[in-house]
């Protein structure tokens, strides 16, 4: 990263997202949903970009695929390592940036990622790299938030408290059918999108604002920025927990996501 301009971007990243691993619970389910959309069939080669703690890896293991998995946070990579020994499939993890993707060209039938490629800076760097990596004719899937719905709308929430790097693009564009299908562009073929709903068990609006507030890197920083401004601090929390209570049923936050799915031309 010694020449990348977005090095402090993706450092803070690396720390930012070492916390996240007890969501994994609930990136599980989605997890299988992706593997299935994106057809992973037995003795394909499979990437996994920003694996988190693995749990696209594993899933695609199991189906019988042969996997590499990629990710910036080592705290992250330590516990995808644990979750495969556990699942007993081997998996090769790796270190590594998603604008950088230290794999020769060609090398895999299918290119996956959820919930993750949509933080790499440079969305244009980010899909070269995807599809440099995957074959002609192999298959690039990936899930991520719809601007409109509550993790978007919770994404949006928080630049309005902490802007974000004004060069670096909302990540939630990337839940915009119209936005992913310019990006990816001629480079693809037969584009597909579905939706599909995490379920989050929610006690209250105020547990899942306490679960995702020591987990997830947006509001981690959100939450050290705004420490000496306790007004403000309690202004975002009461509209994040109205925003919570608003896509609660029944005790489960519904979280809608957009799954996208094509092949490399
Ligand atoms: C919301 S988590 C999703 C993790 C996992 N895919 C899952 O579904 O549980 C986002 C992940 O993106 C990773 N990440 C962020 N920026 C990255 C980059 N530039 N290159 C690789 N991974 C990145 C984070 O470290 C984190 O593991």
């Amino acid at each position: 990263m010694a020449n990348d301009p977005f090095a402090s971007f993706k450092a803070a990243q690396r720390e930012g997202w070492a916390l996240f691993a007890p969501l994994e619970t609930l990136t599980t389910p989605p997890a299988g949903a992706l593997v299935a959309f994106a057809g992973v069939k037995p003795g394909q080669a499979v990437l996994d970009v920003a694996c988190g703690t693995g749990v696209v890896a594993v899933t695609a293991a199991r189906a019988g695929a042969q996997v590499k998995a990629l990710d910036l946070a080592p705290a992250l990579l330590a516990r995808a390592r644990q979750n495969a020994e556990v699942a007993g499939v081997a998996i090769e993890f790796t270190e590594g940036d998603v604008e950088a993707l230290p794999y020769p060209d060609a090398s895999f039938d299918v290119v996956l990622s959820q919930f993750g490629h949509m933080f790499g800076p440079r969305p244009a760097v980010t899909v070269a790299e995807m599809l440099r990596v995957l074959k002609p004719g192999g298959r690039i899937a990936f899930n991520t938030w719809p601007p409109e719905l509550f993790t978007g709308l919770m994404f949006a929430l928080v630049s309005r408290y902490v802007a974000p790097p004004p060069d670096v693009p909302p990540t939630v564009l990337w839940g915009d059918p119209s936005v992913v299908r310019e990006r990816l562009g001629d480079a693809v073929e037969a584009l597909e999108f579905d939706r599909e709903i995490m379920l989050t068990p929610c006690l209250s609006p105020q547990h899942y604002r306490a679960t995702i507030e020591g987990t997830a890197a947006p509001l981690l920083k959100l939450v050290q920025s705004l420490s000496g401004e306790p007004a403000k601090l309690a202004q975002f929390r009461a509209e994040l927990e109205a925003l919570i209570a608003r896509f609660t049923k029944q005790n489960v936050l519904l979280q809608h996501f957009l799954q996208t799915r094509a092949i490399k031309r």
